[in-house]
């Protein structure tokens, strides 16, 4: 029998890019706020924080493996929205690991890379001590803490960028379009990172289900970059000679919200439990470049 999967925000950036690519091998279905064309799956329309909606949604998808992408993921809204920020992403989280424990479904939840405080000289492993700056690094870890009470829970944490089907940018689209628009960008020097690109994140997810994977794991690319250098290798591949890209430090920068330094994550752990090598940021950005345009030829 195919496995079942629910996916919660199966409308967003990796929400869609998980059920395209799971739709391989398992029977996809999830929820989401908003209706688009999602590679012909049906989903349900609702808010995922009405709990009789959710419970009966999940009742009758009756699935095996419950991925949960759906959250408020804007920094600074965030920081000025904290009661909504921690209704969507805990106590929401909270609920689905209830749930989830009870139907004995296995639950997969996706975290961030900044659940640290970026002080830490080097990437970081699984075994850091996390300590979330801001709301919506606190709200993110605080739904971890749900998911590693659920029997054979799965905890991800990534830092992600691809295509989005709904008419928003992602930190990658934008890059490319700014450039393409030949605007003047400022991009972090002293900010760093681990992206890995969404389709890569949808095949170590299909894998962690293949392998039945538990624990807590760091599912991003290989190796730390800073925003400025990812902007550089972006702009390197698509040719757009004429966007300009300067060095910025985030010292400049009047955000409300406190963010780490150093984002870089190693994904030695989940590597080598799965047997996989995960790309490159440089190496993905070629993808990246594919799937981009394969967007603008529809
Ligand atoms: N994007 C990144 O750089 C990044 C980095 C690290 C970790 N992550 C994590 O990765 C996950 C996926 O991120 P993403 O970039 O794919 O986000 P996204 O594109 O915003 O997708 C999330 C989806 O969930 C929906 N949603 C939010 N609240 C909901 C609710 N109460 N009921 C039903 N649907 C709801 C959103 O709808 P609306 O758009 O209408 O709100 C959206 O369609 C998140 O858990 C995020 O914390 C993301």
């Amino acid at each position: 029998m195919e496995k079942k999967v629910y996916i919660t925000g199966i409308a967003g950036m990796l929400g869609s890019s998980i059920a395209k690519s799971l739709q391989k091998d398992f029977v996809v279905t999830g929820a989401d706020l908003i209706k688009i064309d999602m590679h012909g799956i049906a989903y349900a329309v609702f808010d995922l924080c009405d709990k009789q909606a959710l419970l009966h949604s999940i009742e009758q998808a009756r699935p095996h493996v419950l991925i949960h992408t759906a959250a408020m993921i804007n920094v600074e809204q965030c920081e000025a929205e904290p009661e909504n920020t921690y209704r969507v992403n805990t106590e929401l989280t909270e609920m689905l690991a209830q749930i989830c424990t009870e139907k004995k479904i296995k639950m997969i939840y996706i975290s961030s890379d900044s659940v640290f405080d970026g002080e830490k000289k080097g990437m970081y492993t699984e075994e850091d001590t996390a300590r979330p700056l801001n709301v919506y690094a606190k709200s993110k870890y605080e739904g971890e803490l749900a998911v590693s009470h659920c029997p054979d829970g799965l905890v991800l944490r990534t830092n992600i960028y691809g295509i989005n089907l709904q008419d928003k940018k992602s930190f990658g689209e934008w890059i490319v379009d700014s450039l393409r628009e030949e605007k003047e960008l400022f991009m972090f020097d002293d900010i760093f990172f681990s992206p890995i690109l969404v389709t890569d994140l949808a095949e170590v997810i299909s894998q962690c289900i293949k392998q039945n994977l538990s624990g807590l794991y760091h599912a991003c690319g290989t190796g730390s970059i800073s925003k400025y250098d990812f902007g550089m290798e972006v702009k390197k591949e698509f040719g757009y000679v004429n966007g300009i890209i300067n060095q910025a430090s985030s010292q400049r920068m009047n955000f409300k919200a406190k963010r780490p330094k150093n984002m870089g994550m190693s994904n030695e752990k989940i590597s080598k439990a799965l047997g996989i090598d995960i790309r490159t940021p440089k190496e993905s950005i070629v993808e990246f470049h594919r799937l981009y345009m394969e967007k603008s030829e529809v």
